[in-house]
């Protein structure tokens, strides 16, 4: 099953925006997806409508037992072809080093789901930390998200190389990370000069596509709307660009049903 982390060093660049985006973009293809929130701040849980959730991702990570995650899943108000992994502040218990399988609970936990996804998104916390480990040791692939900002080279290449050190050291199935830039405005020559320097340095790794900064993203988002539902011209231009953003990522699409 394709299991894609959304990470960054950095706070607010847009994490849980590119989780949902591509969320939206496979329920848009008729795909079914679970989305798991390892943020304790539950931002994704909030964007998927769901609200007071009986079991959260930390329950599931104080006991991986897998049937525990099943237990755990809930629909989205999106609908039951996107399906969701809840984060709550209790998710703070497990940011510390637990016994030496620590960062593999996830993982651990996520044998046996009850059924298949096409795809599934896990939206990291702004850190590198011990929930974005358990991230990258259930992944498949990372993106790393940045924006086009004075700090961004230094803060991607740090997850760059998280995402090395666990390829490399313990997740053989984990691919190379791939770099998203978000909130970009070509109009902004400060942007315009951070964005050829993360390509100047990072090449191929950072994605052609990159994603606009639009207000239909945050006026999505607080409605609980997946961004191809949002009605508007910058919806629909969002929508294409995560439709991109996923061809690239996930280029697989469902063979049945
Ligand atoms: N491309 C964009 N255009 C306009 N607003 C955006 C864009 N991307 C993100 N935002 C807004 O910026 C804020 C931060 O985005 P988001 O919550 O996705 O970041 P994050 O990296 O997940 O933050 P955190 O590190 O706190 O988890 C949100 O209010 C979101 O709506
Ligand atoms: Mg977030």
């Amino acid at each position: 099953m394709q299991t894609l982390a959304v990470l960054s060093m950095k706070g607010g660049v847009g994490k849980t925006t590119v989780a949902l985006g591509l969320a939206s973009a496979a329920w848009q293809r008729g795909e079914r997806v679970l989305v798991i929130d390892l943020d304790p701040q539950g931002n994704a849980t909030m964007g998927l409508g769901v609200t007071n959730p009986e079991f959260t991702m930390n329950d599931v990570l104080a006991d991986p037992r897998p049937g525990i995650a099943a237990d755990a899943i809930v629909d989205s108000a999106w609908g039951n072809r996107v399906q969701v992994l809840a984060a709550d502040r209790s998710l703070e218990h497990r940011n510390t080093i637990e016994g030496p399988l620590s960062s593999q609970r996830l993982r651990i936990a996520l044998g046996n789901l009850p059924r298949q996804y096409d795809l599934v998104l896990i939206d990291c916390p702004p850190s590198l930390g011990e929930m974005t480990r358990n991230a990258l040791h259930a992944a498949t692939d990372a993106l790393v998200v940045t924006e086009p900002a004075y700090f961004a080279l230094a803060g991607a290449e740090q997850a760059v190389e998280a995402v090395d050190v666990i390829r490399l050291a313990s997740n053989p199935m984990l691919n190379p990370a791939r770099i998203l830039l978000n909130r970009v405005r070509p109009t902004v020559a400060e942007h315009r000069n951070r964005t050829n320097e993360l390509r100047e340095t990072f090449g191929p790794v950072v994605l052609d596509i990159e994603v606009p900064e639009r207000n239909a993203i945050t006026q999505a988002e607080s409605a609980g709307m997946p961004i191809h539902a949002w009605d508007s011209p910058a919806g629909r231009e969002l929508g294409t660009v995560f439709d991109q953003v996923i061809a690239i990522m996930s280029p697989r699409k469902r063979l049945w049903g």
